[in-house]
């Protein structure tokens, strides 16, 4: 997803390495262009953007010469207007007078930019970040100041956004948030702002998070908060942030995803202590055992985790629980739900469009609802009344690996509590993570060169394992570009089987209770010369049936599907290396989905 960084300084300055290692942190949310522009007091501004990777389009134009007094970079991830050096951000309006760039989506984009061009204006993408600098334009040309032509833009612009803007007449900038991510920082001599906190971390900790319909004003010593309502400035104590820039580095590993495969231990241990103390687990435990029908809603790795979440509440409590899409909620299901009914909004960023659209949906439909997310200070996290957070830290590689899991512990530990059952049981999780990191990893490197020669192939289970199956499968798609299909292991023989020949591969995620099922199928299939490669825990009936077995260690039905994903993990990563991708930074994809 896009990501905005603008920064001023007291007096003009060589800007360009800061936008380039400013542009360099926010690579992670997923981009194909990216720009800077710098702004200097003498009223020029110089703006440089293409497609391509951060490095190599800051190389190609030199960003690092970029002087100014002031400057902002964007990266672009396309969704109005193809991937183009005219569609990349920032935008210029129709006297170059004026520069911005944005995060998000203007819903409204075509119409207004056709009225621009009936107005007279420029127009020179199709982009909707330029369409934030001429709604701004079209009132500053009738003569309104800035910040009064901010907040009528506000008003013609449809959509989830933010922006920033600057002229070069004066020594400010200026930005306006509406639905996406927008951090101010506080330096010794600067202020700056970005769609994100991690990429503000090494620059300053003092900062100020901007809520929906506030306009910034920065200057080079201090920020002025205004509501967009009635334009009256806003009194916002700057807060301190204490966490570890280890977050956001590799911290010794080659990628961002195989350092998180690896915190999953300590994040889980993490998160299980925070669970035994939360006074919110017990809210969320008595309205879900109340409801007259739950849902687990969300998109994505966070949908697999509402997956196994339902059949946890079914197996350990005896509670159905509807898992559901975030979107199709809307069609589906909010027509028909009410106050009796309980909803369980699951995402990693509590940013993704999506589930906030199902949530508002829900809500007015008089819905409880609840957040499990992982950003604190998310949207998601201050539009329920109670959430659970996930504990993570920052996931910076762009296929959700430690959030995943963490999620799926937070659903197991609520149906555990549900069903009365004894919790302590479950803080073996960490140490049998990490033994099973430990166990796979040297069989996973094995096994990941022969299933690179396939472009095609599936992940199966059944029970617990489907949603696992499913999730392996996401993983594998995401970073290796190969198709990959998960699938209940039981179906197969409904019609994919045909597309078995000699050694194609199918991974079988097997429960320790549903072996024998798992057997049948893996019998299926290597019958007709398939190659069967099950993951569970030792047991000669896998080793006597399956070509590979991948063993993880022994643990009960509910925690060895947890433990399974590891290795689907792993060997996506490897998988996707060997190809030569960056596994963090897969093409056309992006962590933080702010679209519809
Ligand atoms: C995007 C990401 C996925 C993620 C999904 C939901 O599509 O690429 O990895 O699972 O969004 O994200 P969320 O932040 O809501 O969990």
């Amino acid at each position: 997803m896009c990501g905005i960084f603008g920064i001023v300084k007291e007096k003009e300055e060589n800007l360009g390495p800061i936008l380039i290692q400013a542009a360099q942190r926010l690579t992670y949310r997923g981009y194909d262009s990216v720009g800077a522009a710098t702004l200097s007091r003498d009223g020029t501004i110089d703006l440089r953007k293409d497609i391509g990777r951060v490095d190599d389009v800051a190389a190609r134009y030199n960003f690092a010469e970029m002087r100014g007094q002031r400057g902002i970079t964007q990266l672009r991830w396309a969704t109005f207007g193809a991937p183009s050096q005219v569609n990349a951000q920032p935008h210029i309006d129709s006297d170059g007078e004026v520069v911005g760039a944005h995060n998000g989506n203007v819903v409204n984009n075509v119409e207004l930019r056709q009225q621009f061009i009936e107005e007279g204006l420029i127009v020179r993408s199709e982009n909707d970040g330029e369409t934030c600098v001429h709604a701004v334009e079209r009132y500053t040309k009738r003569g309104y100041d800035i910040i009064d032509a901010i907040r009528l833009a506000y008003g013609d612009l449809k959509g989830d956004y933010a922006f920033v803007i600057g002229q070069a007449s004066d020594d400010k900038l200026y930005a306006i948030k509406k639905g996406s991510g927008l951090v101010v920082g506080i330096g010794e001599g600067f202020t700056c702002l970005s769609s994100d906190l991690p990429s503000l971390l090494p620059l300053t900790r003092t900062i100020i998070r901007v809520q929906d319909g506030e306009i910034i004003t920065l200057h080079a010593d201090h920020v002025e908060l205004r509501s967009v309502k009635d334009g009256q400035p806003i009194e916002r104590e700057p807060e301190t942030v204490t966490e570890s820039m280890d977050a956001v580095q590799k911290g010794g590993y080659p990628h961002f995803m195989l350092k998180e495969i690896h915190e999953q231990p300590s994040v889980a241990r993490e998160l299980l202590h925070l669970l035994e103390d939360s006074g919110e687990v017990e809210t969320v435990l008595e309205k879900m055992k109340d409801a007259r029908h739950l849902y687990l809603v969300g998109c994505g790795t966070s949908y697999h985790a509402c997956l196994i979440g339902s059949v946890y509440f079914a197996q350990l409590a005896g509670r159905p629980a509807i898992p559901v899409l975030a979107p199709q909620f809307v069609p589906q299901y909010a027509p028909a739900v009410g106050h009796e009914d309980v909803g369980v909004f699951v995402s990693q960023s509590g940013e993704t469009k999506d589930v906030l659209t199902a949530l508002q949906t829900a809500e007015k439909r008089g819905m409880t609802s609840f957040g499990i997310a992982n950003v604190i200070g998310s949207t998601l996290t201050k539009a329920t009344s109670c959430w659970l957070p996930l504990c993570c830290g920052y996931e910076i590689s762009v296929p959700a690996t430690k959030t995943f899991t963490n999620q799926v512990i937070t659903f197991l530990y609520l149906a555990y509590r549900m069903a009365g059952r004894d919790t302590r049981e479950l803080m073996q999780i960490p140490d049998l993570m990490e033994q099973t990191i430990e166990m796979v990893a040297p069989q996973i490197e094995a096994i990941a060169p022969s299933l690179n020669e396939w472009n095609d192939l599936y992940t199966l289970g059944f029970g617990t394992t489907f949603p696992i199956a499913l999730e392996g499968a996401l993983k594998l798609k995401e970073i290796t570009y190969a198709h990959c299909e998960g699938m209940l292991s039981t179906e197969f023989k409904h019609g994919p089987l045909s597309a078995v020949v000699e050694d194609y591969p199918l991974i079988f995620v097997a429960g320790p209770e549903d072996v024998p099922l798992i057997v049948s199928g893996i019998n299926e299939v290597t019958c007709r010369g398939g190659r069967a490669i099950a993951i569970g825990e030792e047991d000669a009936r896998l080793h006597a049936n399956a070509d590979d077995v991948i063993v993880i260690p022994k643990s009960n039905p509910y925690i060895s599907p947890l433990l399974s994903v590891l290795p689907l993990q792993l060997l996506s990563y490897h998988m996707s290396v060997a190809r030569g991708y960056d596994p963090d930074f897969p093409r056309n994809l992006s962590k933080t989905l702010t679209v519809d």
